[in-house]
C-alpha cells in the first residue's frame, strides 16, 4: 500500500511502554528543524496542566522541536504531581534530542485522576526515538483511546509554486464538545509561515469544524490541537493574508472538516453520524448554538440510532430550546425542516410521509443530515456529532469497572470485556461460575502437547489457568511430552531421529537425549512457569517413585528403548496431592533394572487419568478437535468414538490418543476433551461453558 508520509522534515513514532495492556500507548512527533508553533486547548476549567503549558509556550511564541504523547493516562486532575510529572517527560525528552526544555510539547489522553507511570514513559522514549520514520501510522496509532479507527489527513498544495505538504492526526471518541479545541490533533506541515498567520488558520478552521462537533457535549480536560510548521518547503514565507495564505488556511480548513467528520463517526459507541446545518438565522451565534443544541440533543441522537422519524419534531423542539434559553430569534411560522433532503416541516407545520419503510431506509444511512432553516437572515452554520446507541452507555458505564490501577501505576483497560454488553457478561458468569459446584474434589489429567508447550506466551496462559482450576478445587495432574525439542536437541548433537510409523525409534544412545529434554529441560521450564504463578509444581518422570513401570513394547520392527506402560503406582501422586502439590509428569517410564523407557505422552495421560479414578482427561494439542469436514464435532459418546475407530477414520497421531482414551473411558474416566492449545485459555472455555469449544467425548 501506498502509504502517506509526514512532510519534508518530520518523523514520528509510536510504541507501546507498558502504560496500555499491548496496544501502542506511547508517540513521539519530531521535527529536524526548529518549528513554528500554534495551538488550541481545551477551554475546562479542570483541565491537564500540559495544556496550559502548550498554551504558555504559544503565547511566548517560542519554537519547538517534538511532542510527546501518551495514550491511557491522562496525566489530568493529579494535582502538583501531575505538573511535575509533565515537566520530567518534556525534560526527559529534550535531554534525549539535545534541545530546550520548552521545544518539546507533551499530550495525554485516556484515564483521568491516575498518576502517570513516568517510567514507563521515559524508558520507552530511547526506544521510540530509534523507530521514528516518516510514516505516521504508528504515531497515530498511538493516540488512540476508544477509538475504532486511526485519523490521517495528508493535503499538497503549491504556494507561489513550491509544493507544501499539510498532514494532520487526529484521535477522538469520546468526551468529545470542544471548546477552542477538542481531542487531540497534530498537524504537521513544511510551509513556511509566521506564527500569527498559522495561527489564524487553525483558530480558523478549528472554529468551523471541531468546536461544532460534539459526541457528547463533555468538554475534555485535555484537548489540544498543535500546529507545527518546519519552513522546508522554501515557499516565500506567509505573513500576511495573501493569496498563498488563503489557500493554505482553506486547506487547513478542509482538512479539520475531514478530521471532524471522522471522528464523529468513531464517536463512542456511534452507529452513524449527523450533520445539523442551520441557514437563514437572524446572528451567526445562533445559528451555530442551534445546530449545535440539535447535534448533541439526547432525544434527537437516540432518534438517529433507532433511524425514528420522530426525531423531526425533536429537531424543532429543541431549536425552539435553545433560542428561548439563549435569547436568539426563532419563529416556528417561518422555519423549514429538512432531513436527509425530505422537507419534515414546512408553513408552519409537519409533513406526513406516507412511506414509513422508505422512511426508516433514508434514516438508517451512515450520514444524517439535518437542514433547519430559519428564514429571518442570512447567517448560518453547522454542526457535526453521532447518534447515541446502546454502547455510548455501555462502554462509559463499564470504564470506570474495567480500569484498574496497580501498585506501578500500570493502567489496564480490559478492552475486550468492554466491548461485552451486561447482559452477555450476566450469562457468561452465571453459565461459568456454576461449574466450581461440578469441579471441586475432581481430578483432570491434563495433557500438555505441541504449542501451547513450545511458545513462551502459551505456556505463560496454560500456568495461569491451570491456578484458576486449582483454585476452585479441581485437583489437576499435567502431563506433557515433548516430541519436537527431542528431535531438535538429537540434530543439535549430531544424531538423527529416525521414525517408524510416527514413533522414534530410541536407542541406548538417544535415550539419554530423550531423558535429558523431557525430564531435564521441558518438564523443569513448565514447573518453573507453574510456579511462578503459585501452583506448588513437582516435577516428576515417571521413574520417579516407580510411578509407571514400563516394558518394551511390541513391534515387527525394533524400536529400541520405547516402551509400553505396564502399571501405574498412584502412592506417590496421592501423597503430593493430599499436600497440595501439582504433580508435572514427564513420560518416561521405569523398566527391567532400572532401565528408561521412551513412553507416548498421550497414552500416559489415559492410563494415568485411570489409574487415578479421574473424571476429566484433556489432551491440549495443535488440533481444533476431532473433526467432520472442516466443522468441530463438539460432542460425541464413546461408542460413537470407538466405530470412527474401528472405521478407520481416525488417523496419525490422534488414533493412538483416542485409543488410550477409550480404554481410559471404559475404566470410569467420564469426559475426555480435545482442546485445541494453540489459543489461549481455550482450556477454560471449555470447562467453564456448556458447550465448550472443543471436542467432548462423554464415557456414555
Ligand atoms: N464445560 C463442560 C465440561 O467441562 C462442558 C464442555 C462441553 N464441551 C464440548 N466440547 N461440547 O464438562
Amino acid at each position: 500500500m501506498d502509504e502517506l508520509k509526514l512532510p519534508p522534515g518530520f518523523l514520528a513514532a509510536g510504541r507501546n511502554v507498558g502504560i496500555k495492556n499491548s496496544k501502542r500507548d506511547c508517540g513521539i512527533l519530531l521535527s529536524e528543524a526548529p518549528a513554528v508553533m500554534a495551538a488550541c486547548v481545551t477551554q475546562n476549567k479542570s483541565r491537564a496542566p500540559n495544556t496550559a503549558r502548550i498554551e504558555a509556550l504559544r503565547d511566548a511564541g517560542g519554537s519547538v522541536r517534538a511532542v510527546l504523547t501518551v495514550s491511557g493516562n491522562a496525566n489530568a486532575l493529579t494535582g502538583d504531581e501531575g505538573v511535575q510529572d509533565d515537566l520530567r517527560v518534556a525534560d526527559a525528552l529534550s535531554d534525549l534530542l539535545g534541545v530546550e526544555t520548552e521545544e518539546v510539547l507533551t499530550a495525554y489522553t485516556g484515564v483521568v485522576g491516575h498518576r502517570l507511570p513516568i517510567e514507563r514513559v521515559t524508558d520507552g522514549m530511547e526506544e521510540l526515538l530509534t523507530e521514528l520514520g516518516r510514516y505516521p501510522r504508528p504515531f497515530a496509532e498511538s493516540v488512540l483511546t476508544t477509538d475504532k479507527v486511526t485519523k490521517i489527513e495528508h493535503r499538497e498544495i503549491f504556494l507561489s509554486g513550491d509544493r507544501v505538504q499539510i498532514c494532520a492526526v487526529a484521535k477522538g471518541s469520546g468526551m468529545i464538545a470542544p471548546s477552542l479545541a477538542t481531542t487531540l490533533v497534530f498537524l504537521t506541515t513544511d510551509c513556511a509561515i509566521a506564527q500569527p498567520m498559522l495561527q489564524k488558520a487553525l483558530s480558523a478552521a478549528v472554529d468551523d469544524t471541531l468546536n461544532q462537533l460534539t459526541v457528547d457535549e463533555e468538554m475534555s480536560t485535555n484537548d489540544a490541537v498543535v500546529a507545527l510548521a518546519n519552513g522546508w518547503a522554501e515557499n516565500p514565507r506567509i505573513e500576511t493574508e495573501d493569496e498563498d495564505y488563503e489557500l493554505f488556511a482553506e486547506t487547513v480548513a478542509e482538512l479539520f472538516l475531514e478530521l471532524t467528520r471522522a471522528i464523529a463517526a468513531d464517536g463512542e459507541g456511534a452507529t452513524r453520524s449527523v450533520e445539523v446545518t442551520v441557514t437563514g438565522a437572524a446572528r451567526r451565534e445562533d445559528a451555530r448554538a442551534y445546530a449545535r443544541a440539535v447535534a448533541s440533543s439526547m432525544l434527537v441522537k437516540a432518534a438517529v440510532f433507532g433511524a425514528d422519524p420522530n426525531m423531526a419534531g425533536r429537531v424543532l423542539a429543541t431549536v425552539g430550546g435553545a433560542a428561548s434559553r439563549k435569547g436568539g430569534a426563532f419563529e416556528l411560522a417561518k422555519a423549514g425542516l429538512r432531513i436527509q433532503d425530505l422537507v419534515f416541516f414546512e408553513d408552519g407545520a409537519m409533513v406526513r410521509h406516507d412511506d414509513p419503510v422508505q422512511l426508516r431506509h433514508r434514516l438508517s444511512e451512515p450520514v444524517i443530515e439535518i437542514a433547519v432553516e430559519v428564514g429571518l437572515g442570512d447567517a448560518s452554520a453547522k454542526a457535526f456529532g453521532c447518534d447515541l446507541s446502546y454502547d455510548y452507555v455501555k462502554i462509559n458505564a463499564d470504564y470506570a469497572a474495567i480500569t484498574q490501577t496497580s501498585a506501578d501505576g500500570r493502567v489496564a483497560v480490559n478492552e475486550r470485556l468492554a466491548e461485552l454488553g451486561p447482559t452477555i457478561k450476566r450469562k457468561i458468569l452465571v453459565e461459568a461460575l456454576r461449574y466450581i459446584e461440578h469441579f471441586k474434589g475432581i481430578r483432570a489429567v491434563i495433557k500438555l502437547g505441541g504449542a501451547a508447550m513450545l511458545d513462551p506466551k502459551l505456556e505463560e496462559h496454560f500456568a495461569e489457568d491451570v491456578l484458576l482450576l486449582q483454585a476452585v478445587g479441581l485437583r489437576p495432574v499435567v502431563v506433557h511430552g515433548g516430541g519436537p525439542e527431542i528431535s531438535k536437541t538429537m540434530e543439535r548433537l549430531g544424531q538423527t531421529p529416525e521414525f517408524i510409523d510416527g514413533l522414534r525409534v530410541t536407542d541406548h544412545a538417544s535415550i539419554g537425549v530423550v531423558e535429558m529434554v523431557l525430564t531435564g529441560s521441558v518438564n523443569q521450564r513448565l514447573v518453573a512457569a507453574l510456579n511462578r504463578h503459585g501452583s506448588k509444581a513437582v516435577g516428576l518422570s515417571g521413574k520417579d517413585g516407580g510411578l509407571i513401570r514400563a516394558h518394551k513394547m511390541e513391534s515387527d520392527r525394533d524400536m529400541g528403548l520405547v516402551g509400553e506402560v505396564e502399571s501405574i503406582d498412584t502412592r506417590l501422586l496421592d501423597m503430593l496431592e493430599r499436600d497440595g502439590y501439582l504433580p508435572v509428569i514427564s513420560p518416561v517410564g521405569l523398566g527391567e533394572e532400572g532401565l528408561a523407557y521412551n513412553l507416548n505422552a498421550d497414552v500416559v495421560a489415559a492410563e494415568l487419568a485411570a489409574a487415578l479414578g479421574a473424571t476429566k482427561l484433556i489432551f491440549l494439542s495443535d488440533v481444533a478437535g476431532l473433526m467432520e469436514g472442516d466443522q468441530v464435532i463438539s460432542e460425541l459418546n464413546g461408542d460413537q468414538l470407538k466405530m470412527r475407530l474401528e472405521t478407520g477414520r481416525i488417523a496419525g497421531p490422534m488414533r493412538p490418543k483416542l485409543q488410550a482414551a477409550l480404554r481410559a473411558l471404559r475404566g470410569g474416566l467420564s469426559s475426555v476433551h480435545l482442546v485445541d492449545g494453540r489459543v489461549k485459555h481455550n482450556l477454560i472455555a471449555e470447562l467453564f461453558t456448556d458447550r465448550g469449544v472443543g471436542t467432548l467425548i462423554r464415557h456414555a
